[in-house]
């Protein structure tokens, strides 16, 4: 069957609900904390454990798998133009440390599913369908997040990402090296190569579906995103002898400068997100002055300006608390906010009235991988609720009706826009 709207509806029809909810629950397993969450870290052999998982899913599809040379996997189900870009859909595997079930999970799976569905509707696409996995789109272990989809768009130099290393002194090129031995994918996929559309399923890892009562969020863009590394140097001393006059307390200053950032970045709006999610005193020891301290700055807001304006004060900042200590501010990302495609918005608004689903447009807090597709093919990206608006957490929960619904979502317009 070719695509038509019936075929569409049919492939709409075939999205199983159980079985998306089973492979969540089957994705779950590996690196399981016993806790309720995951921590499956980029490029560790649990995050192979799960791609490998979803290659064995596509293999029993006979969906075809390549590779590109930051391990970004794609599963395509052939159309039936050969010439003709494919319409790609994902997100990614890797969790945090303490991570839930969903967020990236369900990117990845809705799209495999709309692949499934379109099999087990029997329709032919003139368009390959494509389901996308990216790499290290958490950068809890790597920095900076977002990484897989960042060297692929050309925002980030494979090498420079090649190179970076973790808290243990791995680099991605010996982790990323260890992963692709395990896949043993032979096609080969180049950076940037054409898509027709972009789209990435997400749950909100917000409040705002929940509380509201819909069901679907339209996300009309992504809001900006700039992240600081930055590293205190003093002097170690013994902490029984040496007075506070001579200190030179690495500690003590770095807790001076997220102080001083904290008054400076404080909005009474509360639109402005800043985090220390990292803080690493060395030696870290009882009755030892640190030495050295690293901490890193995760700082967001929907306009530019705003983002550029607070970002460009924190070195200065820092090096005025430093006193007799020096400070190295380092930016490790910088991400302007993001504006998804107007058509595709409102191809995906189109399909949540005509599936009679409560929708909303809303703008996503989160970052993710769409951003980077956003620069290079028309993109979008559609939440659906969780529990609570927790995510980032292993708790993170959404209920296997909302997913589904937004699988059912991405199907239509993955099949309307497959079609020539
Ligand atoms: C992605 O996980 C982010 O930090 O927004
Ligand atoms: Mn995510
Ligand atoms: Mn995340």
């Amino acid at each position: 069957m070719a695509t038509s709207s019936a075929t569409i509806a049919a492939v709409v029809k075939a999205v199983r609900e159980d079985r998306l909810w089973q492979r969540h629950m089957d994705l779950a397993n590996i690196g399981a904390t016993g806790r309720g969450g995951v921590n499956r870290q980029a490029l560790t052999p649990e995050d192979a454990e799960a791609r490998l998982r979803v290659l064995a899913w596509a293999a029993t599809r006979g969906f075809s798998p390549s590779v590109d040379a930051i391990g970004n996997v794609f599963i395509r189900r052939p159309g039936t133009d050969p010439t003709a870009s494919p319409v790609v859909a994902g997100s990614h595997l890797d969790t945090q440390p303490t991570g839930g079930n969903f967020d990236g999970v369900y990117g990845v799976l809705a799209a495999f599913e709309v692949l499934e569905a379109a099999s087990d509707a029997g329709v032919t696409t003139d368009r390959p369908l494509e389901a996308v996995v990216w790499t290290n789109e958490e950068g809890a272990r790597f920095q900076p997040t977002t990484m897989g989809s960042a060297v692929f768009a050309g925002a980030l130099p494979l090498e420079t990402a090649l190179a970076t290393t973790d808290t243990a002194g791995v680099s991605v090129a010996q982790a990323l090296a260890e992963t692709m031995q395990r896949l043993a994918i032979p096609q080969r996929r180049a950076f940037r190569c054409p898509m027709a559309v972009y789209l990435e399923a997400h749950i909100e890892q917000g409040p705002l579906l929940e509380t509201t009562h819909h069901t679907i969020g339209i996300v009309s863009g992504i809001q900006g995103l700039r992240w600081f590394r930055v590293e205190v140097t003093g002097e170690e001393a013994h902490a029984g002898t040496t007075p506070r006059r001579i200190r030179k307390d690495a500690f003590v200053a770095a807790v001076r400068m997220v102080t001083a950032l904290q008054e400076l970045l404080y909005d009474s709006a509360d639109t402005v997100r800043f985090t220390v999610g990292r803080f690493e005193v060395t030696p870290n020891s009882p009755n030892t002055v640190p030495g050295r301290v690293l901490f890193t700055i995760d700082l967001r807001h929907p306009q530019a300006e705003v983002l550029s304006r607070l970002g460009d004060q924190i070195e200065a900042l820092c090096r005025a608390q430093a006193h007799d200590c020096s400070v190295v501010v380092t930016e490790t990302l910088s991400s302007p906010p993001v504006e998804f495609d107007p058509a595709i918005r409102a191809w995906l608004t189109q399909s949540a009235a005509r599936q009679a689903l409560a929708h909303m447009d809303i703008v996503s807090g989160a970052t993710h991988d769409a951003k980077y597709m956003a620069d290079l093919y028309p993109s979008g990206m559609l939440f659906v609720p969780c529990r609570g608006g927790i995510s980032h957490n292993e708790a993170e929960y959404a209920a296997p009706a909302d997913l589904a619904a937004g699988t059912r979502i991405l199907a239509e317009v993955m099949l309307t826009l497959a079609h020539h």
